[in-house]
């Protein structure tokens, strides 16, 4: 799995192909999406567009609450499918626990098939928490690879980072920039690295992610960002300079909570 990827949300059909495009021309081969964005029309066209080779790319989508069932899991991802004009994606993700319709565990269990059965590369969750996966893995026995998290330096996660790698779990950041939340772009300490080694903040904090062995996929529409975003594998951050940045947590309740929300 590729260390950093294209994050689509918000964004349109027509704006995600071009940013689709322009990322995979950048060198980006990990492209992420979901139903509930609305857009995987429009990855299936940057794709295309691009003109890299399908088995080059690694390619995410989730499916919603609706789809939570063992056998629906296999209809949701083939509405996925038809959508984003592709034979198979890389990674399927559950989008979100909805714990209050107590059926992600069978949601799980279909995805688990359609692993076995040899549909998809690899299959995972996303905004679960510790309790949600130890559910999953007590009563599918298969662990999910990946579960993709809101992960930024105003929300670390600490623990849940801890429990995947006890686990063998991939941890995926989205929104690693801050997004809708807490503004981590500005922060002093952010900005005083980025000066410090001549780097952008965004890139500081996305090496950060690096640093920390995580999977991130910050979004952008606009294609300089989109090319500034991925270089950040020519430089590398201290310990002192990770910590620094790692202190700036806010603790879960910055965190959108997965136990309110969901699509
Ligand atoms: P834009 O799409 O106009 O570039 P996140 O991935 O944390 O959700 O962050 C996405 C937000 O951060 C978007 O508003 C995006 O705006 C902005 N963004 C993405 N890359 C950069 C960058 N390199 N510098 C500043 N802002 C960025």
């Amino acid at each position: 799995m590729p260390r950093l990827g294209l994050g689509t949300s918000p964004m349109g059909n027509d704006q995600t192909e071009r940013a689709v495009a322009d990322a995979i021309e950048a060198g980006y081969r990990l492209i992420d999406t979901a139903e509930a964005y609305g857009n995987e029309v429009g990855v299936g066209k940057g794709i295309k567009a691009s003109g890299v080779a399908r088995e080059e790319l690694f390619v995410t989508t989730k499916f919603d609450r609706h789809w939570h069932g063992r056998e629906l899991a296999a209809e949701g991802y083939q509405a996925s499918l038809d959508r984003l004009g592709l034979e198979y994606v890389d990674l399927l993700l559950i989008h979100w626990p909805n714990p209050q319709f107590d059926r992600y565990a069978q949601a799980f269990q279909g995805l688990a098939d359609l692993l076995e059965a040899g549909r998809l590369k690899a299959v995972g969750t996303s905004n679960f928490k510790p309790a949600h996966l130890d559910r999953v893995i007590a009563e599918t026995g298969v662990v999910p690879d990946v579960n993709q998290i809101q992960l930024s330096p105003a929300v670390t996660r600490v623990e849940t980072r801890a429990y995947h790698q006890q686990h063998g779990i991939v941890t995926e950041s989205w929104s690693p920039l801050g997004g809708q939340g807490v503004a981590v772009l500005t922060q002093p300490v952010i900005q005083d690295i980025a000066r410090e080694i001549g780097r952008t903040p965004a890139q500081i904090i996305l090496r950060w992610n690096i640093e920390l062995g995580l999977v991130t996929i910050p979004k952008s529409s606009d294609p300089e960002r989109i090319r500034q975003n991925i270089g950040i594998f020519d430089f590398s951050l201290t310990p002192e300079q990770v910590a620094a940045i790692s202190a700036l947590d806010h603790g879960e309740q910055a965190a959108v909570d997965s136990d309110e929300f969901g699509h």
